[in-house]
């Protein structure tokens, strides 16, 4: 079966930095004030700029959305910052389609990569440019900013992987990497 293009451009890539340029790019942006529930200390985010972003992804989609059999590319762009003692990150999901896996490869920046398998298990991956990560099947990912610059990272995805974001939203990480003693750690949640 011929999976239907979108489109199918080539598009490029600025090594340096992980921007996508083309026509088939696209882009999304997280601030703060959509992070509503996200971070572990509602005060400390309540009094910072609701418009503040915490995240970009540019993506790169030459197939439609749940369609079987294609692939996804996108970088994820996460600013630096703490809300209270804990790292700007993304909001982290499942694939909608559980074993569904990914590829991460970092560009710039130093972050971490929290994974958290259905156990409820949660580890991170130091990420820092050229690292390269796997997030297998049934694994919750997240990506923090540990570092004083933008961390961006590309990412490869199964075109019907889907992102399921209410399993996380309802009960969170088991863990939060938070900034202990000068250092990031994984803190269990209470
Ligand atoms: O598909 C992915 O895993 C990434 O492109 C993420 O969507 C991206 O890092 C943003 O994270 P989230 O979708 O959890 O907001
Ligand atoms: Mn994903």
């Amino acid at each position: 079966m011929r999976l239907k293009l979108v489109n199918c451009e080539p598009i490029q890539v600025d090594f340096l930095t992980g921007t996508l340029a083309g026509s088939g790019v696209d882009e999304m942006k997280r601030t703060l004030g959509e992070l509503s529930g996200v971070f572990r200390d509602n005060t400390a985010w309540s009094v910072m700029d609701p418009a503040q972003v915490v995240y970009r992804v540019q993506r790169f989609r030459p197939v439609e959305e749940g369609v079987a059999g294609g692939l996804f590319w996108g970088t994820t762009f996460v600013q630096p910052g703490l809300v209270g003692d804990e790292y700007f990150m993304t909001k982290g999901h499942f694939h909608s389609l559980r074993d569904r896996s990914e590829f991460y490869l970092t560009i710039k920046g130093e972050g971490a990569l929290i994974l958290m398998d259905e156990h409820r298990k949660t580890r991170f991956e130091p990420m820092r440019p050229g690292s390269l990560h796997y997030v297998p099947g049934g694994h919750a990912h997240r990506v923090a900013n540990t570092g004083s610059v933008i961390l961006s990272a590309l990412a490869c995805w199964p075109s019907d992987a889907g992102h399921d974001y209410e399993s996380v939203t309802n009960r969170g990480f088991s863990s939060r990497l938070r900034l202990v003693n000068g250092s990031p750690r994984l803190v269990e949640e209470p």
